[in-house]
């Protein structure tokens, strides 16, 4: 049976729609490159690490690089990344994301974030969010990412629980995939077409609840 003790979130289209900046700076980096890439095609790179999303993106443009022109890429796009990030205020924190958190810890579960970003702690900086969590693990604390479950195990580990008292919210078909292999429910917040796998999916947290969400845990036992 599915207890809920802990949530897990992603932050890169959870709590904050830095998607969007993500896909503006790869763009950016392809473009400089000679090619160009689609927002449907950019979802193959939610929840996946920079060099990873570097690989798929020069895959996409037929482009080889050597290992040294592909770090200064990396290096290149996050530099770009980090002016958007630098310009967050708590504004763009997702509609309904605080009240939410504050359900949760009126009710003493657990928040946790559970993030591939290495810039994880800083954009929880700008948008003053540092202490809404109990629990942050990021990309620096990982070897392996979404769909490998460690992220979200390492959050479990954090919280001393075993997995299926932890459930994870999640914009990325990457993520829905860690969380199920990590043996946890997962939450999809997004599109239900993209994110098929999820056990339920939200469109954003101002529709739903705590109880309404402990509904669907019932009904998942
Ligand atoms: C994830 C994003 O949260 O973090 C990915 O969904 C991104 O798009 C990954 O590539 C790594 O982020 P960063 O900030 O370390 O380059
Ligand atoms: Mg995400």
């Amino acid at each position: 049976m599915t207890t809920l003790k802990a949530c897990l979130f992603d932050l890169d289209g959870v709590i904050v729609d830095t998607a969007i900046y993500h896909y503006k700076a790869w763009r950016r980096m392809a473009n400089e490159l000679g090619f160009d890439f689609t927002e449907h095609q950019n979802e193959q790179l939610k929840g996946v690490s920079r060099m990873e999303s570097l690989e798929l993106i020069l895959g996409w443009g037929g482009v080889t690089l050597s290992d040294e022109e592909k770090n200064k890429w990396a290096t290149q796009k996050n530099e770009w990344y980090l002016e958007y990030i630098h310009q967050m205020t708590p504004d763009e924190i997702l509609p309904g994301v605080k009240d939410f958190l504050e359900s949760l810890r009126k009710a003493d579960i657990g928040i946790g974030l559970g993030s591939a970003s290495k810039n994880a702690r800083l954009i929880l900086e700008q948008i003053g969010m540092v202490d809404s969590f109990d629990v942050i693990i990021d990309g620096t604390h990982i070897t392996k990412s979404k769909p490998d479950p460690e992220v979200f195990l390492l959050g479990a580990k954090a919280f001393n629980l075993p997995p299926a008292d932890c459930v994870v919210f999640e914009d990325a078909v990457a993520g829905i995939e860690a969380a199920h292999r990590g043996g946890m429910k997962a939450v999809g917040v997004g599109s239900a077409e993209v994110l098929t796998e999820a056990d339920i999916v939200i469109s954003s947290f101002t529709e739903t609840s705590l109880s309404k969400l402990s509904d669907e845990l019932l009904g998942w036992q």
